[in-house]
């Protein structure tokens, strides 16, 4: 196979990705990130702020709220809530060690901080901006659009909730873009203030990654997921050991491996639209959050797409719950359509989901694996060739996913301790889950 060492990805496909998968949490912020994006951008603009800064600012506003998934309330409800600071130190906490994203971490730290309160005025005047935009985001959604022109009302509207939060120069030059009626008829048009911003970054601001630093990315983003649950905290580590082996040892190219292992850490992406209560829920899910649940593939896939530079990425990473026999979700798609990629990814994540242990109970036997594998092979569900090759290997692939996913275990508990008084125990206290009814 051949090797195409030049393979260079858009930053801001795989920030797209990232910050599609957080509005999935709620139809409320659907375009959230995206119009706090371009609301930043139109005020960096206005105070001439560098090139650098503006991606800086333009970045961050995209994935913003990327902490917010750790509270077992209602995400309606903490979004609404301009008080809650928490999942901003979350996302801090998520981005912090992660290069290329590190540089942001910062920005995140401080977007709900009160102007007077911030230590570092250059990076917290970013974060300042990112509120200063997030509260225009929330005006404008509250809002009756009638009202959209009449200067007054917005200005009394934003002074109501910049209060002592903005620094001042910041402010003035947000109410001189005040004054240009095509800001708030940008802003407010879904398409129109997409495509500028689109074609913004994408003439300016954009950079190039490699697979290294999209592999990097990919970490940040099983973190997202799997530490919302501390039965799955490195589930995503383990698929990701595992399949990438496997492709290496089908002679896949070095550049198709690397791929794999980045498909490993992003194949759940889409169960951020999974709420907590499900995924967190003790005992049979309800036929609703079932649904829901089968629904995180298929929001994968989607997310995925905007990487358009490497295809076959939503392809292994989404399909692992398809089935040879076409009885799988939520495509239907069978032997015909499953290539191996995919095919690989799917017997990864059931070989990890067996062995790995669990807080409720150890991982299983190596008997017990190997008769569930060769019992999904014999109903027609997972590839022959790949099971046998695992079994062949048994030890060796056993091994590997032990040990990484136990140095990733390094990386929960660290998380963990930085965040516990943030976050609503959602990490032990697993008898108290909040039911549906309630939620
Ligand atoms: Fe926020
Ligand atoms: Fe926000
Ligand atoms: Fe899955």
């Amino acid at each position: 196979m051949k090797v195409n060492t030049k393979l260079s990805i858009s930053f801001y496909n795989v920030m797209k990705t990232i910050s599609d998968s957080i509005d999935l949490m709620s139809e409320e912020i659907t375009g959230h990130h995206k119009m706090v994006a371009y609301i930043a951008l139109r005020i960096g603009k206005k105070l001439d702020l560098s090139e650098d800064e503006l991606r800086k600012l333009v970045f961050s506003g995209l994935i913003h709220d990327i902490g917010i998934l750790y509270f077992n309330k209602n995400i309606d409800e903490v979004l609404k809530d301009r008080t809650n600071v928490e999942h901003a130190y979350i996302g801090y906490c998520l981005l912090e060690d992660y290069f290329p994203l590190a540089g942001y971490a910062r920005i995140l730290k401080n977007h709900h901080a009160d102007w007077n309160k911030i230590e570092d005025e250059k990076i917290n005047y970013l974060s300042n901006i990112i509120n200063l935009s997030d509260i225009t985001a929330f005006i404008i959604n509250k809002m009756n659009k009638d009202k959209i022109l009449i200067k007054d009302y917005i200005v009394e509207e934003i002074k109501k909730y910049s209060e002592g939060k903005i620094n001042k120069e910041i402010l003035d030059g947000f109410m001189t873009l005040n004054e240009q009626e095509s800001f708030w008829l940008d802003a407010t048009n879904v398409k129109i203030r997409e495509n500028i911003l689109d074609d913004y970054i994408r003439e300016n601001l954009d950079l190039r990654l490699n697979l290294e630093q999209v592999l990097s990315i990919g970490e940040i983003v099983s973190h997202v997921i799997d530490f919302r649950n501390p039965f799955t905290a490195t589930h995503s580590k383990g698929i990701a050991t595992i399949s990438s082996k496997l492709a290496e040892d089908l002679s896949y190219s070095k550049q198709e491996v690397k791929i794999m292992e980045i498909a490993g850490y992003f194949h759940d992406i889409g169960k951020m639209g999974v709420p907590n209560y499900v995924i967190n829920k003790k005992g049979k899910l309800s036929d609703e959050e079932w649904a829901a649940m089968k629904s995180h593939t298929y929001y994968s896939y989607y997310v995925l797409d905007n990487i358009k530079e490497v295809p076959q990425l939503k392809e292994w990473a989404a399909f692992h719950h398809e089935t040879l026999d076409g009885k799988g979700y939520p495509f239907k798609l069978d032997r015909t359509k499953l290539n191996n990629g995919a095919r690989i990814l799917a017997v990864s994540d059931i070989f990890t989901a067996l062995t790995e242990d669990r807080p409720y109970r150890k991982g299983y036997e190596k008997d017990m694996v190997v008769k569930i594998l060769r019992e999904n092979v014999e109903k027609n569900k997972i590839d022959e060739t790949i099971v046998e090759l695992l079994i062949d290997n048994y030890e060796k692939y056993n091994r590997l996913r032990d040990k990484r996913q136990e140095e990733a275990m390094a990386d929960y508990e660290a998380f963990k301790n930085n965040t516990s008084e943030e976050i609503d125990n959602i990490f032990y206290n697993k008898d108290e889950f909040i039911s549906p009814a309630n939620f």
